[in-house]
């Protein structure tokens, strides 16, 4: 194998953001493999592809070694994905994000050290983190505030973090963190996230279940255009770095339902539920690093990307007709 082979493991390849990223590195002639337990990721996300699915599990040291061997770059997503699994257990949330995260990153310090020494530029790692670390900043969220989690799912995603740096400050590991926004589009109808919920609360009665007034604003990023973020910074020369993924725009809660309505053709009837404990107020990122030293730039616009998430989860339910 040369340096230069692109070939990627993407852990966590066969979830929302995974079945989006390996269609894009597939479309940029990577050889993919994927390592997911299949926990909340579905084989037929993957069906069809060229793509090599192993069904193992990050906490697995040996699978996570096989998984590695031969690749040269890794997309690590594989993770306990919110804020609610971690309230409802703690320990299993660090354990997948903390120790698996750990169990990828020992796989290449040993299996890339030879290479690494001989050529620096061998060896790509990134990370997928999100704003959880930072969590009671206020917004925006940008690389240069500290850390105070409020969810253990900010403190597992920063100690995941802090390893990844870790490693290219102790090893030279070529490791990047990106802390991705709301991430929304194809593949997504598994998750709880508020675009998914919303596009199923259509389906299901006509029904939108706002948290609170609906005045909290989030930054949605189109999973296309975050995909082009991970392949950027897969070929970048960049390591030991953290950059926050998103749009860079506020939209709330409220405007969102209005869009999501407008993307679907149906007036819905939004009801208002309990403020969520905890809920941050306003939550946005600030993209002026990512811009600067990846030259990525998001393109997709909120209305245009409703739309096509919509037509995808429309012949979702169609297909999925019970
Ligand atoms: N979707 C978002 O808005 C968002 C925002 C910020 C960060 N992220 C991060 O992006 C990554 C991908 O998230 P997603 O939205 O695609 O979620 P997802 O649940 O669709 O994907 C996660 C994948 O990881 C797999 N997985 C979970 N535990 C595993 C384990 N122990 N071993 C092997 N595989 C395992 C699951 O089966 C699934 O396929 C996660 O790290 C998540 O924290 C997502």
């Amino acid at each position: 194998m040369t340096h230069h082979d692109p070939k990627v493991l993407v852990t966590g390849g066969a979830g929302f953001i995974g079945a989006n990223l390996v269609r894009t590195l597939l479309q940029h002639d990577f050889q993919v493999s994927v390592l997911d337990n299949l926990s909340t990721g579905r084989r037929e996300h993957l069906q069809g592809l060229p793509v090599t699915l192993i069904q193992g599990d990050i906490l697995d040291v040996r699978a996570v070694n096989d998984a590695v061997a031969e690749n040269n770059y890794i997309v690590h997503l594989a993770a306990q994905t919110g804020v609610p699994g971690s309230l409802a257990d703690p320990r299993r949330d660090c354990e997948t994000n903390v120790i698996g995260t750990l169990n990828v990153l020992e796989a290449c310090r040993h299996q890339w050290s030879q290479r690494i020494d001989a050529d620096r530029s061998a060896g790509k790692f990134v990370l997928a983190s999100s704003n959880a670390p930072l969590g009671r900043q206020p917004a925006p969220a940008s690389e240069d505030k500290a850390a105070l989690p409020i969810a253990p799912y900010g403190a597992s995603k920063l100690a995941a973090e802090g390893y990844c740096l870790a490693y290219h400050g102790s090893w030279q590991l070529n490791t990047i963190v990106l802390r991705f926004g709301n991430v929304y589009g194809p593949f997504s109808a598994h998750k709880d996230s508020v675009v998914a919920k919303f596009f199923k609360d259509i389906r299901a009665d006509g029904r939108l279940m706002v948290n609170g007034d609906g005045h909290q604003t989030r930054d949605f990023i189109h999973v296309e255009d975050l995909c082009r973020a991970v392949l950027l910074a897969l070929r970048s020369n960049v390591s030991g770095e953290v950059f926050q993924i998103a749009t860079g725009e506020e939209t709330s809660i409220l405007e969102l339902a209005s869009l999501v309505q407008e993307a679907a053709g149906v007036d819905a009837c939004i009801e208002h539920g309990p403020a969520r404990q905890g809920d941050i107020r306003t939550n946005y990122s600030a993209i002026a690093k990512v811009r600067r030293v990846l030259g990525w730039l998001p393109e997709i616009q909120l209305r245009d990307g409703l739309h096509q998430s919509w037509t995808w989860f429309d012949s979702y339910f169609a297909k999925h007709r019970s």
